[in-house]
């Protein structure tokens, strides 16, 4: 690989500045990306990532500062002008339009000049070879409501790649994906890189950026803290200049024994996907208060429906979910929310916030009704922004304050809101899809503690994640999901990575 000194710089920022009504985002950013090269960007929740990367992507006007582009100064007004130089952009909240297929997406506004007849059925084939070349399965026709987190952000690569880009950011692509497909990203990644691609990732993920990454820049509050080859450093350091302090990255899982009686139970449950195909197949299990049960399982098995399922977004049709010895199946989500029952769903988009209403609305969320919200019929909004300061405080939500709209927040942030009202409504049960999906670490000790906390106050938590690190650290029993049924149930302690993803992949065992 050539050396930096000899690689030609493809794209320069130059004191960079973005100042938002209330938040100042990026501030005198110097960043260099060399052509052929993977950089990644590190940084809290809130730093001030995609900022920059919107910037860099014509989709935000910087301040004050410059971008050039192969030596050439650059001014973006829209991110078409930096499609046109060969900017691609994976964003972190998918760009999709929901009610067309994934075809249509990816050449949705890809092909500006050439008018508004697109021959689609070339284009499908494009789209078809792309994902063959890259091994990006997908349907071409696939309507993207019908698709699953990890599948959306499938296509929004393939959109990527589709437009030849030279440079392709891609903010936070394997907070939805499995193992195996970070994997399979990282080795289209690389191949990009031999052929000359430029890329900027952005990850959470420390062991990701040493696995990846050839040059690491630390953003903090908006400033650049750093720059490391990722050859120098380690995690522990990169860990300590992202949050400015040292980070506890496993935290201490206390025994604790669990209440006999159980609080949670689902007996021989079955739920339909969208096309009306089994995803839930004859799923039995119980959580008992006090205990965390980890739900490992490579997406697609039956995640989401279940998940659906147990909130009432989904109907059952057949099995039992019992809350406290009550069927609670054909209840209504609200009903379920009214009796103590929390939820943390994987697409904190789609069902946790409404990203127009302010943090104070989207914490009151569902539960406006009683008190401390609730002043009789009318709303108390003094109470509520009250409450919402104190969760900013407590969860370390950084936002101006509670009355800063959800959508104005990063992603991390958005999450931490969810967390906040999740966490402290008092649940006798709480069920978490992947609660720690677009964290820094340092929020994810946080919450990983806060899970624990939960534990230890007697809550009976039931944890889908597709990290089995995450399962890991918190599970006291691991149940493993395969194709809508739970196969096999382990023990964290006598048992490794290996084995479950043996029973996560469909393995079964010998007959003795
Ligand atoms: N459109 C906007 N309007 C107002 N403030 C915004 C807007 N977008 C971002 N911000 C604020 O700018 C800061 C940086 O946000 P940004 O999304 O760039 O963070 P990030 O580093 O990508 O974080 P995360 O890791 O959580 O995605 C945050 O304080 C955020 O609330
Ligand atoms: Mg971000």
């Amino acid at each position: 690989m050539a050396s930096k000194s000899e690689r030609k710089v493809i794209l320069e920022t130059r004191g960079v500045y973005k100042q938002f009504p209330k938040v100042l985002a990026n501030q005198d950013v110097n960043i260099k990306l060399h052509e052929g090269e993977i950089l990644c960007l590190l940084g809290e929740n809130g730093a001030g990532k995609s900022t920059l990367m919107n910037i860099l992507y014509g989709l935000y006007k910087p301040t004050a500062g410059e971008m050039y582009l192969n030596g050439r100064s650059v001014v973006f007004s829209s991110p078409k002008d930096a499609i046109r130089l060969g900017l691609g952009m994976v964003h972190q909240h998918f760009m999709l339009v929901e009610t067309l297929t994934v075809t249509e997406n990816i050449i949705l506004g890809s092909e500006p000049g050439r008018g508004v007849q697109i021959d689609y059925r070339e284009a499908r084939k494009r789209v078809k070879e792309l994902s063959e070349t890259y091994g990006l399965k997908i349907d071409p026709d696939a309507m993207i409501e019908n698709l699953s987190v990890g599948l959306q952000q499938r296509v929004e690569i393939l959109k990527a790649l589709y437009r030849d880009a030279r440079i392709l950011i891609l903010d936070e692509p394997t907070a939805v994906l499995t193992p195996q497909e970070v994997e399979e990203l990282f080795g289209v990644i690389k191949e990009l890189r031999a052929s000359g691609v430029s890329i900027i990732i952005i990850t959470h993920k420390l062991e990701e950026v040493l696995d990846i990454s050839d040059r690491v820049y630390i953003l903090r509050r908006g400033k650049i803290e750093g720059e490391r080859a990722t050859a120098d450093v380690n995690k522990e350091e990169l860990a300590n200049l992202m949050v400015g302090r040292s980070v506890v990255l496993t935290v201490h899982r206390e025994p604790h024994e669990p209440h006999p009686e159980p609080v949670f139970e689902i007996e021989n449950l079955h739920v339909l996907d969208d096309r009306a195909y089994p995803a839930v197949n004859g799923l039995t299990l119980s959580v008992r208060p006090g205990e965390v049960v980890g739900i490992a399982g490579v997406d697609g098995n039956g995640q989401s429906e279940l998940a659906d399922a147990i909130m009432g977004l989904r109907p059952v049709q057949s099995g039992r979910l019992l809350h406290l010895g009550s069927d609670i199946a054909r209840m209504s989500t609200k009903e379920r929310i009214g009796r103590s029952i929390s939820y943390v769903p994987a697409d904190r988009q789609r069902y946790g916030l409404v990203l127009s209403m302010t943090i104070a609305e989207n914490i009151a969320m569902g539960y406006h009704d009683r008190s401390p919200n609730a002043r009789g019929i009318n709303l108390d909004y003094p109470a509520m922004a009250r409450r919402a300061e104190e969760l900013i405080g407590q969860f370390d939500i950084r936002a101006p304050g509670p009355l800063t709209p959800a959508g104005q927040l990063s992603g991390g942030n958005q999450q931490k809101v969810i967390l906040a009202r999740e966490f402290t409504r008092k649940p006798t049960f709480l069920l978490v899809s992947q609660p720690t999906r677009g964290l820094d670490v340092g929020a994810i000790e946080y919450i990983h503690s806060e899970v624990l906390a939960m534990r230890s106050q007697d809550v009976g938590v039931l944890m889908i994640s597709l990290e089995l690190e995450e399962i890991f650290a918190l599970a006291d029993r691991i149940l493993v999901l395969y194709e809508g049924a739970i196969v096999k149930e382990l023990d964290p302690d006598r048992t490794d990575e290996r084995e479950v993803g043996f029973f996560m992949t469909g393995g079964k065992e010998k007959a003795s």
